[in-house]
């Protein structure tokens, strides 16, 4: 829950600063950070079959 509402949160700053800035470095990196997370909990999280 607190991971899934910081992805939120990441993706509003990356919004301001898509907005904000020129710099596409800047937002590129800050997508990458957030998608660090998205890989994070579904790496964590998975329902796998049983052989
Ligand atoms: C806090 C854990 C968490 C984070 C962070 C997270 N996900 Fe998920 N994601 C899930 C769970 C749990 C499901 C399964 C939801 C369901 O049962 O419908 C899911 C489902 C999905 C699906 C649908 C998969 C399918 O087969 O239907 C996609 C696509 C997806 N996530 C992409 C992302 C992306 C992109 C991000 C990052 C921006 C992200 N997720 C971040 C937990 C997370």
């Amino acid at each position: 829950m607190q991971l899934g509402m910081t992805v939120h949160q990441d993706f509003d700053q990356i919004a301001a600063s898509a907005e904000s800035t020129k710099d596409s470095q800047q937002v590129l990196r800050q997508l990458s950070q957030a998608m660090g997370k998205c890989v994070a909990c579904h790496a964590t999280y998975q329902i796998r079959t049983v052989q």
